[in-house]
């Protein structure tokens, strides 16, 4: 790709253009992908509705832009290394060749199955390269994959397969992660009995452990393919058609289903990715998130890939075998730009300096960050000890929304400050609106993060619900997208995200919402009534703090705890488990019946001195014994 920034002016004129004339800008980033039609026009939006639609009208297919636009001059070029849990195991080079290969053997495969243009696919599998080749495949035939990140459990799996109506699971036996073995078919079996859409479960083999098969319903991934031809005709999709859904929390109610489409999604992962991380080629890149998550879908898989990069994939955890394993493989794979969360930062930090020194890293380039404000000493030491002081540090902002990295540094060209996200990428206009929504101009403002231009991975709607979209995202500020986040815009006119500003967590840098969590905890039933917030956690970020009216009846309160974290284990997630447990005699409430969150938030915080107004509240007394129980 030749959009590439390379020094700070270069930023400022692109920026300056982007705004300027979008779709001359965009129009020129997309040209230099492979499309059998051009587009008819470059935008066409509506933030009331919302309606938003790039490059109208154009077709192609993604996975040729990955795979065929690279073959020619790249064909034995590593796509993919993928790196296994245990290091004593070979790990694995695809090249794009061979991710071609596989690409096309395993479309065959799911056609073979019976799975056409359009249909929904979940991909519920650990991190292993067919976690990629079953996403590519999808998108070669124009199935809508959506993956659901396989530490959630069979209850969420069941709620994301019956909303998207899925037609086939894409799964594997068992998982390894660090010293353990973790069940994934078996969740897929339990999660099926609440389902009716399902026709086919393709199995991957993975750790060879004992499962059952269902005759008809489940086959293995190894002979799906046994046959199949790597000879596929990728089906010619329209830029607006579906390329996924992926579900993720909110402020009410249950995980929505943020759908992206081919095109834009497909120049602004790539787009971003080159400029963010300065790829060159030959260089390896890695990013340490799942691919259950929007982070492993644009940087792992679709931005690196279709960049002609090589993208490691880690199966493990930080910890496994011991502490200083990211390192290692930074040494082992010579990694030229790393990509991880600050909630993986604090964790490693814990372990001091020790873990790193028998490591080189002196292949590092860049080193980046992303899922939730990076607080200033694990900045500090993430580019003191990983990146020697040389490695510029790019915290990347975005969302699942958003598809890609909206506010970031250009590595080695935008001066970084700890803690800021620093400027907006070419294309991107964010805004700062107080709470009666009027644009605050100027530097030195803090307010709503909103944005007022669209960009081409931004979300098009959530699945099944356009309306629920429209409320969510484009209703508290009219003609504005909204993020949910509250933002700082510095002296300087960099951007600071200090964090969510609706009723949603950032628990390490997985989104949980509130509501999501206490509906969890009412299903136990000696609940009567529970209140969830945040709290500030040394390694996660946030902790989940939760407050509950119990009937005590038959239980000591000890064990009631650990029912309640099972129940929500059970019914979300390991994830979403609460971090402190309050067994309370009451909650807060206004006079209309509404939970006080701001006060539970400063009892869980400790600051219980500064509480602020309590007098409108129904029961005021409440809120003492609240304070005498607190931790
Ligand atoms: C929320 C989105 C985008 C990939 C991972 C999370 C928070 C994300 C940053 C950052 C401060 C950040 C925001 C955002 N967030 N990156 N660099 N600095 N906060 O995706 O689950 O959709 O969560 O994560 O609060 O709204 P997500």
């Amino acid at each position: 790709m030749s959009n590439k920034i390379q020094t700070l002016s270069g930023y400022i004129y692109e920026y300056q253009r982007s705004v300027q004339d979008p779709e001359h800008f965009w129009s020129r980033v997309a040209d230099s992908f492979f499309w059998h039609k051009r587009w008819d026009k470059v935008v066409e939006w509506n933030f009331e509705e919302p309606r938003v639609e790039w490059f109208k009208n154009a077709k192609f297919n993604i996975t040729e832009n990955i795979l065929e636009r690279h073959l020619f001059i790249m064909g034995d070029k590593p796509a993919i290394i993928w790196e296994p849990n245990d290091p004593d195991e070979p790990h694995v080079t695809l090249t794009y060749q061979q991710l071609h290969d596989e690409v096309c053997r395993f479309a065959n495969a799911m056609k073979a199955q019976g799975i056409q243009k359009g249909d929904r696919v979940i991909i519920y599998i650990p991190m292993v390269p067919e976690a990629a080749i079953a996403m590519l495949a999808c998108a070669r035939i124009g199935a809508v994959h959506s993956v659901v990140f396989a530490g959630f459990s069979a209850n969420s799996l069941s709620d994301r397969i019956n909303d998207c109506q899925a037609k086939m699971v894409i799964t594997s036996d068992g998982n390894f992660r660090g010293s353990k073995k973790i069940d994934v078919k078996s969740v897929v079996d339990e999660a099926l009995e609440t389902t009716s859409s399902i026709e086919k479960v393709i199995v991957l083999k993975r750790t060879g452990q004992e499962i059952d098969m269902k005759d008809g319903r489940d086959i293995w991934w190894h002979d799906v393919i046994e046959g199949m031809s790597k000879v596929n005709k990728a089906e010619l999709m329209d830029a607006e058609d579906m390329l996924f859904i992926l579900y993720t929390s909110g402020s009410t109610g249950k995980p929505k289903g943020v759908v992206h489409t081919c095109g834009g999604y497909m120049v602004y992962t790539a787009y971003s990715f080159q400029n963010v991380f300065q790829y060159n080629h030959g260089d390896v890149y890695w990013c340490t998130a799942d691919v259950g998550w929007i982070t492993g879908h644009s940087y792992i898989v679709y931005g690196p890939l279709l960049c002609g990069a090589t993208t490691l994939m880690f199966e493990g955890v930080p910890t496994f075998p011991d502490p200083g394993r990211f390192w290692a493989i930074c040494d082992k794979h010579q990694v030229n730009q790393f990509y991880t969360a600050p909630t993986a930062i604090r964790a490693l930090q814990a372990y001091g300096t020790g873990p790193l020194e028998p490591y080189k890293l002196n292949s590092l380039r860049v080193i980046g960050s992303v899922g939730e404000p990076i607080n200033e000493e694990a900045w500090h030491w993430y580019h003191d000890h990983v990146g020697k002081g040389r490695c510029p540090i790019v915290d990347t902002w975005w969302q699942t929304e958003t598809g890609g990295i909206l506010i970031s540094p250009i590595a080695g060209v935008t001066p970084t400050k700890p803690s800021y996200a620093t400027l907006p990428m070419p294309g991107i206009q964010p805004v700062i609106l107080d709470n009666d929504g009027k644009e605050l101009t100027g530097n030195s403002v803090e307010g709503n993060l909103c944005i007022k231009y669209p960009w081409p991975s931004m979300l098009r709607t959530t699945y099944g619900d356009h309306e629920r979209c429209r409320q969510t995202y484009f209703s508290s500020f009219k003609g504005y997208y909204f993020t949910g986040d509250g933002v700082k815009r510095d002296e300087d006119g960099y951007y600071r995200i200090l964090g969510r500003v609706d009723d949603v967590i950032n628990v390490s840098g997985h989104r949980m919402g509130t509501a999501e969590v206490e509906n969890a905890i009412n299903e136990h039933p000696k609940v009567i009534e529970s209140a969830v917030v945040g709290y500030p956690h040394d390694i996660k970020g946030q902790g989940i703090y939760a407050y509950v009216i119990c009937d005590m009846e038959g239980r000591t309160e000890e064990n009631l705890k650990a029912e309640i974290r099972e129940t929500v284990n059970k019914i979300i997630g390991p994830i979403a488990k609460p971090d402190k447990i309050q067994i309370v005699p009451g909650l807060p409430k206004t006079r209309s019946g509404k939970i006080m969150r701001r006060i539970l938030r400063k009892i869980a915080t400790g600051e219980t001195s500064s509480l602020g107004d309590t007098s409108t509240l129904l029961n005021p007394e409440v809120v003492e014994a609240i304070i005498e129980g607190a931790f």
